[in-house]
């Protein structure tokens, strides 16, 4: 398909789960007179259900904003952002959010934090010790229920943070750098284990990445971010079918697609590079 085509047409077909329509943040100066930060600026975006849509940029492009928008945790300042046609106004327990950083209580056990997921959203907690068992076994944890977090490596905590996020059965999942801070091998495990975690749960997923790789293999579609203000700027649909294998990995369709993104996200960094040397 032609680069133009593909730009002019980043919407799937089918009534979407979210919907970010010409939504801009602009970030008041802090006291102290600096000058506003203009971080988005009419960004379109529109997701299926059930689809898994990761977004690459530029350091500062904003893509945390607009996954915080759709949080509920940051405001537009126009535009608006819905979710099955509701404007989004605040936080809701259809939604499940899993940050880079492991944001665990240390001191409470693996169980306890998995839980207080359902405590979070207004549920009983007692209720759902068993469920929180097995969504731990789901991702591979089973056995480590009574340890704390300081006792269990990164990749280990960030399953605990996505069992957590799964727990109040969101229909959406946000991920924002998940396996960010993980070791390569790590981080391809955890790319598999989504995946299998989708095909069970299908939940639509927002995730947010610095590797195209990692976009590449677990999403449908790849979103390239201009720089600040951000905008869509490039989406590429990956075809190969799910779940995927590291075979994948050397497949044309993935060398293709990693070359045509890492192009439009390098033609950013170094067109504000340019900019900023005048
Ligand atoms: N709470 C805030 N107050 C003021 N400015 C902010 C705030 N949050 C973000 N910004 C600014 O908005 C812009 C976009 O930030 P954002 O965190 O969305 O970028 P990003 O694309 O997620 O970057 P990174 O890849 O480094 O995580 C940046 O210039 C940032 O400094
Ligand atoms: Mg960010």
């Amino acid at each position: 398909m032609a680069e133009a085509a593909r730009q002019a047409s980043p919407m799937p077909t089918g009534r979407p789960k979210v919907s970010f329509q010409g939504v801009e943040k602009v970030y008041r100066a802090a006291s102290g007179g600096r000058e506003p930060t203009r971080a988005l600026d009419a960004f379109d975006l529109q997701i299926v259900p059930g689809e898994i849509v990761s977004i690459i940029g530029p350091t500062g492009c904003g893509k945390s904003t607009a996954l915080n928008i759709l949080a509920g945790f940051e405001q537009a300042t126009a535009g608006v952002v819905r979710v099955d046609d509701e404007i989004v106004t605040g936080p809701g327990r259809n939604r499940g959010v899993v940050f880079q950083q492991p944001s665990l209580f240390p001191w409470m056990s693996v169980l306890d934090n998995v839980v207080l997921g359902v405590k979070c959203r207004g549920g009983d907690p007692t209720a759902y010790g068993p469920r929180a068992l097995e969504l731990l076994a789901e991702v591979g944890l089973a056995g480590f229920e009574r340890h704390y977090p300081y006792q269990l490596s990164g990749g280990m905590q960030q399953r605990v943070q996505i069992a957590r996020a799964l727990i109040g059965e969101p229909d959406i999942l946000l991920m924002d750098e998940p396996f960010g801070a993980l070791d390569y091998q790590t981080r391809l495990l955890m790319q598999k284990l989504l995946l299998r975690l989708w095909a069970h749960f299908r939940p639509t997923i927002l995730f947010i990445t610095h590797d195209v790789g990692e976009a590449i293999f677990i999403s449908d579609r790849v979103i390239a971010m201009t720089r600040r203000p951000g905008r869509v700027k490039l989406a590429v649909e990956v075809h190969a079918p799910k779940p995927r294998d590291y075979e994948f990995l050397g497949s044309p369709e993935f060398i293709r697609l990693e070359h045509e993104l890492v192009l439009a996200v390098q033609g950013e960094v170094e067109g504000r590079e340019a900019e900023a040397a005048h």
